[in-house]
């Protein structure tokens, strides 16, 4: 299929998912507004139409709280019933910071709007409405990674932790099972609820049920303290410093300090969080032995020793040094040599690995998105042409889904990806993939 053809059928499916001021990430599946998918669809909606990538942004922070939370779900309707859990499981009002409307969740998700709007301001450097957004949407970021280095951060090391695999953005993650483990509900110790996400779509490629009384106890356990207040990381079983996470907040620190520098802002605050992020990033998370970074365990005190993709994303902050990127970039050309696609989400050789359920194996357009950039800005040239080409391939192939089977040989025998269909992010992403091409 030629590129303009991609390139149309992806905006169309920005059109179709475009609601009154935002972007859902899929119908029935994902009804509302995700907090690092709009991210993601700001990019698509900047070559379609820049007042679109403007309201997509605004209606996300228009649910930010008081505290500076940005989080991970906005409920614009509240009479949309096809979500669990819906704004009223997430009881949002025991934080008296948090907005009435709209209605959200209590939690947050991979921080990348700085380098978004970097990359706005970049790619439409004459534009008023641009510059104009730029100036207060600043302080927005701003708010939200403050809210991060004061409430994740409980001993100052400059690394943000998370209390729910939901915010990692990689829920169903085998990083997370071993904290989820240490979770024993009693017998009639949570809320009766429904899940619907199995009647919307296959439930060999979503969590499974045991693994979702875990993540609704996590819920329940942020509410019972404001969703911010400091017993959440004595008390939880589950408290990490993912590196995916972690390593985009440096990446959009860094593109925060460029554009406050353009607006003449003062960036002295981000300039000190971040050198010590970036010092502590690289003594604590880098793995000689895997050849990755990893996430770290603040439970047990230890590295989450796995070969999973967020250990990959550091590339794209400039985290690594040039050996250490070396060996990231051997990793994925060895996968490529194997007949994957680039990039399996986890660990190929690992017992855990699952090719089709989510986040344990398949592949994520947005995911390769990060990783192409990265790729390039090392000169690793060749390995971000496969990313990049491998992405236009799946898409092509199987349609804009939500992941894909990375195991070639499996894939060829299939006629679609996995999760939901007519993704908003995995459009955005190859509207941008082609635009640098
Ligand atoms: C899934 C993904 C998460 C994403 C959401 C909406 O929950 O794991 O990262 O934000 O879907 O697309």
């Amino acid at each position: 299929m030629p590129l303009d053809n991609l390139l149309s059928q992806a905006h169309k499916v920005l059109e179709t998912n475009w609601r009154d001021g935002f972007t859902i990430p899929t119908d029935k599946l994902y009804p509302f507004q995700w907090n690092w998918d709009s991210g993601f669809i700001c990019l698509g909606h900047q070559f379609m139409d820049i007042g679109k990538a403007i309201q997509e942004m605004n209606s996300l922070f228009s649910g930010q709280w008081e505290n500076g939370l940005l989080p991970h779900i906005i409920f614009h309707s509240e009479n949309e019933k096809t979500y669990f859990p819906n704004f009223d499981f997430w009881e949002t009002e025991v934080n008296p910071g948090a907005p009435t409307k709209p209605k959200s969740s209590g939690i947050t998700q991979p921080p990348v709007h700085g380098f978004i709007l970097e990359n706005l301001l970049r790619n439409n450097p004459q534009n008023e409405e641009i510059l104009a957004f730029a100036n207060y949407m600043f302080d927005k970021i701003l708010n939200y990674h403050r809210f991060l280095y004061t409430y994740r951060d409980p001993f100052s090391e400059g690394l943000m932790y998370i209390f729910h695999p939901w915010e990692s953005g990689r829920d169903n993650s085998p990083l997370w099972d071993e904290s989820l483990n240490r979770i024993h509900i009693k017998e009639g110790e949570l809320p009766q609820y429904h899940r619907r996400d199995t009647y919307l779509a296959d439930p060999a490629e979503r969590p499974t049920s045991a693994q979702y009384d875990r993540y609704v106890y996590l819920l329940l356990l942020g509410k019972k303290y404001q969703y911010d207040g400091l017993e959440i990381a004595e008390e939880s079983p589950l408290l990490i410093q993912d590196d995916m996470m972690n390593a985009i907040l440096i990446k959009a620190n860094e593109a925060l300090i460029k554009v406050g520098k353009q607006l003449r802002k003062d960036t002295a605050e981000i300039e000190e969080w971040q050198s010590q992020s970036l010092y502590s990033f690289r003594e604590k998370l880098w793995n000689e032995e895997l050849g990755m970074f990893t996430s770290y365990d603040l439970r047990s005190g230890e590295q989450i020793k796995h070969k999973e993709i967020g250990g990959i994303i550091p590339v794209f902050a400039g985290i690594p040094d040039s050996q250490q990127a070396e060996k990231i970039n051997q990793y994925l050309s060895e996968l490529h040599d194997r007949g994957y696609y680039l990039t399996p989400s986890f660990d190929v050789d690992s017992q855990l690995f699952d090719s089709k359920r989510y986040w344990r194996g398949p592949v994520w357009p947005h995911m390769n998105w990060m990783i192409f950039h990265g790729l390039n800005d090392y000169g690793f040239k060749d390995t971000a042409a496969i990313v990049k080409s491998d992405t236009f391939e799946i898409v092509e192939k199987f349609g804009f889904f939500e992941y894909y089977e990375p195991d070639k040989a499996l894939a060829a025998k299939l006629v679609r990806g996995y999760g939901g269909g007519l993704f908003s992010w995995t459009a955005s992403s190859i509207i941008d993939l082609i635009h640098s091409s």
